[in-house]
């Protein structure tokens, strides 16, 4: 296990290997680390010879301050469980200045609308600070390959157009969402619903697994319909939004058309936690 703090170390690190014509796959959190970021680096170690997991809560990204304050930090934690993996990753875990340098400030970028769908509409900036981040981490990692969860599936298509629009030369991988057994999709903000709650949670796969089948034969407002009704009968959760979004554009559809892949997007509230999923 490797680990370092700053830019100048990391880069030496990583200069000497890719002498050496190594391959290089970056996977990019804001720690906290559980299985579901695991995986992700089980898929970098599986597809490059050196596996580089950056652990950064990065400020730009969080558009409410208490968010940002409140976000775990637990390092030491995060670097026995990526041990329990391998031996073999290299951590990045810089302080806020060694990014920003004193320069706390997101970029505008320009995702061609994908910004603007969701969660960007419910975390206006979210998606420049995502952005700025990455791109930060692209430039100093220079990776063959970057892995991003379905989970974020917004997220990763908005890294796609970067790498698009930026031209840039890195492939990137998304990795399927990994669940608890009752088909919950894992995440550290798990940890703060009881394990009532959690078994409760059951209920969102259920019914994104409904709204999968009905799509099949039924329009697009019939399903919507559907899963809105199942969250009316169950007063353990709050609906923020389901939505049926095209894949390519992540707008709203109303219609199916051919050619296109549809996916629905889900984020519901239990016990004052806001789970994602889709
Ligand atoms: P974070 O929330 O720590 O997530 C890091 C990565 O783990 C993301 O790509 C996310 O989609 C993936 N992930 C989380 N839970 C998952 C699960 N159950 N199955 C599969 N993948 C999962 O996303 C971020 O950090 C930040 O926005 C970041 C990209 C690091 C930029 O700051």
């Amino acid at each position: 296990m490797f680990l370092f703090s700053t830019k100048a170390e990391l880069q030496e690190f990583l200069s000497s290997f890719k002498q050496t014509g190594k391959t290089v796959g970056l996977v990019p959190t804001m720690g906290a680390i559980h299985r579901g970021h695991l995986f992700l680096m089980e898929h970098s170690l599986r597809e490059n010879n050196c596996t580089v997991v950056s652990i950064f809560v990065n400020p730009t990204q969080f558009n409410n301050p208490e968010d940002l304050e409140k976000y775990p930090r637990t390092l030491d934690r995060d670097i026995q469980m990526i041990e329990t993996l391998s031996n073999q990753i290299v951590v990045f875990a810089p302080s806020v200045h060694e990014i920003y340098q004193g320069n706390t400030v997101a970029q505008s970028f320009d995702f061609d609308g994908l910004e603007n769908e969701m969660e960007g509409a419910q975390r206006p900036g979210h998606f420049d600070g995502v952005g700025t981040v990455v791109k930060k981490l692209f430039e100093l990692v220079q990776p063959n390959r970057a892995y991003f969860g379905e989970k974020d599936f917004q997220q990763l298509q908005v890294i796609r157009k970067m790498v698009e629009k930026e031209k840039l030369p890195i492939q990137i991988s998304g990795v399927p969402i990994l669940r608890e057994e009752n088909g919950l999709a894992m995440s550290s903000r798990n940890e703060r619903v009881s394990e009532e709650g959690l078994k409760k949670s059951a209920f969102l796969f259920e019914v994104l697994n409904k709204a999968k089948e009905l799509f099949q034969t039924e329009t697009i407002e019939k399903v919507q319909q559907f899963v809105e009704s199942e969250f009316k009968n169950n007063s353990n959760f709050d609906l923020e939004y389901f939505t049926i979004a095209d894949e390519e554009t992540l707008k709203n559809a109303q219609t199916k058309e051919a050619g296109h892949k549809y996916r629905g997007f889900l984020v519901a509230h239990i016990e004052g936690v806001r789970l994602i999923d889709n």
